[in-house]
C-alpha cells in the first residue's frame, strides 16, 4: 500500500529518490518547481532534454541520477501532452505513469507535484484526487498467487509519494482529494482483486461473503441472503436453472444503503455474477474459456461500489443485487431446449446454454423492480458481441430513459471509463420472439449485444432503466491505459459512485 501525502514545501530541497518534474508538449523551458530546479542545477536538466529531443508527450519519461549534485536522488521529467488537451484524465495517467516508471527505477520515495496546476479550470481538490487515483491504480498488481521471487522484487516497489505545493491554501483542498481517491481506487482495487481471483476459490459463496463482510455495524449498510431455497420461493426459476449443473448451489445477495440525511433517490445497481462460465452443455472452446472466471465482475463491481458508499455518503437510497451461479456442464445441466419460468411470469426458452447472463439477470431484475426503485443499473459482462462493436476499452449503454443516459455517459466521462451507447432498437424484438415460451436467450448473429438488452428490457417492468454490458472492459489482456493493468478492471465501479454523487 502507497503512503501518498502532501506537503507545503518547494522540491528544490527535499530529499527522496525519485523527483518527478512535468512539461507541456513543445513547451520549453520548464517553468514553476521544473523551472527552480533547473536553476539550481545550473541548467542541466534543460540541457539534457535537449540532448534527448524530450517533446513532452503525454506519458513521456527521461531520467538520470543527479550523482549528488541535488537532495533528490534521481530527477525524471515526464511529459504532459498537449496544454490544450490536458484534462482530469491526463492527470490520472499521469499518476499511473509515474508509479509505474518510478517501480521500474527501483524508487521508494517519490515526489512531485500537482500537474498542470494553473493552466486547466479544475479546482486543486480535483486534481490532486485525479493524480492519486492514477498513483493507486497504476501500482495495482495482483500478488496473491505469486512466489517468493515475487515478494522480494515486491520490497523495491514504491512506497511513498509526496506532493509538494508552496501555497497553503491549496493543502486542504488538495488533501480532501486525496482522501477521496483512497475511496475510490480502494473499491476499484476490491472489485478488481474479486475478479482476479481463480474460480475454484471465488464461488458463489464465497462472492457472497464478500459482500456480507460489508454489512458491519454503523455502516449504514444492510443485507438479505437469497440462499437457493428463497430464491426458489421467489420463484427465480431462470438464475436456478443456469446454476443447476454446478457442484457451487447458487446464492443471492441484495444489499442496502440508507443514508443518513434526506433520501433523493432509490436507485437498485445490479450485478451479472456468473462465478465460471464455461458455457454450459453448449461448452465454449478452450480460447473462449481462459477469462471466463471475469464474469463476475458486474456483481464485482456492486460490491466494490458498496464498500465505498458509507465513505462516499451520496444523498441517495442504493439496493445491490446479484445471484451468483456458476455456469456449468453435467448431468444436471439445464440444457437448449428447456423453457424457464423467470420471477416476473416469462417463459423462457433456452436454445443457448452459453447465453446464461441474462437468463440470470431476468430474475435478479425482476426481483429489482419488485422494490420500485426510481433507477435500475445493470452491469454486466454479457456478450462478446460488445466485445466486436466496441473493444476492450468501451463499455456498452442501453437505456429506456434519455436522461438516465445522458447522466451515465458523463459520470464515465468524469471517472475516465470508456462508455458508449447502442440503441435498443424495438423492431429487433422480433429476433428473439420464441416458438415455444414468449423469448429464447438468443437473437442469432447480428447485433447480439443488442438483443441481449431486449432480453433484459423484459424484466424491468418499465422502470427508468440502463444496462451496461462491460465484457470487454472488465478484464483486460491488453493495456491501453497505465492505470488499469492486466487482470481484472474494476470497471463501473467509479462510474457508478460518480453518478450516485450527482444527487
Ligand atoms: N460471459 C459471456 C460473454 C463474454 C464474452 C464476456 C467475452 C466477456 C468476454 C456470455 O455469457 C456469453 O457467453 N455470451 C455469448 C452469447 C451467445 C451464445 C448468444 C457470446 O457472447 O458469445
Ligand atoms: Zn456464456
Ligand atoms: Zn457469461
Amino acid at each position: 500500500m502507497i503512503d501518498i501525502s502532501i506537503k507545503q514545501a518547494s522540491v528544490v530541497d527535499q530529499s527522496c529518490d525519485l523527483l518527478v518534474l512535468h512539461l507541456f508538449q513543445g513547451e520549453k523551458p520548464l517553468e514553476g518547481a521544473g523551472g527552480a530546479m533547473d536553476k539550481e542545477l545550473g541548467g542541466l536538466i534543460s540541457q539534457l532534454l535537449k540532448q534527448d529531443q524530450f517533446e513532452g508527450k503525454l506519458g513521456e519519461w527521461f531520467i538520470f541520477s543527479t550523482l549528488g549534485k541535488a537532495k533528490a536522488q534521481k530527477i525524471a521529467v515526464i511529459g504532459l501532452g498537449d496544454r490544450t488537451k490536458f484534462d482530469l484524465d491526463a492527470v490520472r495517467k499521469i499518476g499511473a505513469h509515474i508509479i509505474r516508471h518510478g517501480r521500474d527505477a527501483k524508487a521508494k520515495s517519490v515526489m512531485t507535484v500537482l500537474p498542470g496546476m494553473g493552466v486547466v479550470d479544475f479546482s486543486t481538490r480535483e486534481v490532486a484526487e485525479a493524480l492519486a487515483e492514477g498513483l493507486r491504480l497504476g501500482a495495482y498488481r495482483f500478488h496473491a498467487y505469486k512466489g517468493k521471487s515475487f515478494q522480494e522484487k515486491e520490497k523495491l516497489d514504491v512506497k511513498q509519494v509526496i506532493v509538494c505545493e508552496r501555497e497553503r491554501g491549496k493543502i486542504a483542498p488538495a488533501e480532501r482529494g486525496l482522501v477521496e481517491a483512497r475511496i475510490l481506487a480502494d473499491a476499484t482495487i476490491l472489485a478488481r482483486d474479486l475478479v482476479n481471483t481463480p474460480s475454484m476459490e471465488m464461488t458463489p459463496k464465497k462472492l457472497a461473503e464478500v459482500a456480507q463482510s460489508l454489512a458491519k455495524r454503523g455502516s449504514g449498510i444492510s443485507i438479505k441472503i437469497l440462499d437457493a431455497a428463497k430464491m426458489e420461493k421467489l420463484g427465480m426459476r431462470a438464475a436456478l436453472a443456469v446454476g443447476k449443473g454446478s457442484q457451487h448451489a447458487p446464492v443471492g445477495m441484495h444489499l442496502i444503503y440508507r443514508p443518513k440525511g434526506k433520501i433523493k433517490k432509490k436507485i437498485a445497481v445490479i450485478g451479472k455474477a456468473v462465478t465460471f462460465d464455461s458455457g454450459g452443455l453448449s461448452l465454449k472452446p478452450a480460447d473462449g474459456m481462459m477469462t471466463m472466471k471475469c464474469d463476475m465482475a458486474g456483481a464485482a463491481a456492486v460490491i466494490g461500489l458498496f464498500q465505498a458508499l458509507p465513505d462516499l455518503a451520496p444523498n441517495v437510497e442504493v439496493h445491490g443485487i446479484f445471484l451468483a451461479v456458476e455456469n456449468m456442464p453435467s448431468g444436471t445441466a439445464y440444457r437448449p431446449g428447456d423453457v424457464v419460468k423467470a420471477m416476473n411470469g416469462t417463459m423462457i426458452e433456452v436454445l443457448n446454454t452459453d447465453a446464461e447472463g441474462r437468463v440470470t439477470l431476468a430474475d435478479a431484475l425482476s426481483y429489482a423492480a419488485t422494490l420500485k426503485p426510481d433507477v435500475m443499473i445493470d452491469l454486466a459482462t454479457l456478450t462478446g458481441a460488445c466485445v466486436v462493436a466496441l473493444g476492450e476499452d468501451i463499455s456498452g449503454l442501453m437505456s429506456n430513459d434519455r436522461k438516465l443516459a445522458e447522466r451515465l455517459l458523463l459520470a464515465a466521462k468524469q471517472s475516465g471509463e470508456g462508455l458508449w451507447e447502442l440503441p435498443l432498437f424495438e423492431p429487433y424484438q422480433e429476433l428473439i420472439k420464441s416458438k415455444v415460451g414468449d423469448i429464447k436467450n438468443i437473437g442469432g448473429r447480428s447485433a447480439g449485444a443488442i438483443t441481449a438488452g431486449l432480453f433484459l428490457s423484459h424484466f424491468v417492468n418499465k422502470i427508468p432503466w440502463a444496462h451496461l454490458d462491460i465484457a470487454g472492459p472488465a478484464y483486460i489482456e491488453k493495456e491501453t491505459r497505465p492505470d488499469v493493468p492486466y487482470g481484472g478492471s474494476g470497471s463501473g465501479v467509479r462510474l457508478l459512485a460518480r453518478y450516485l454523487q450527482g444527487f
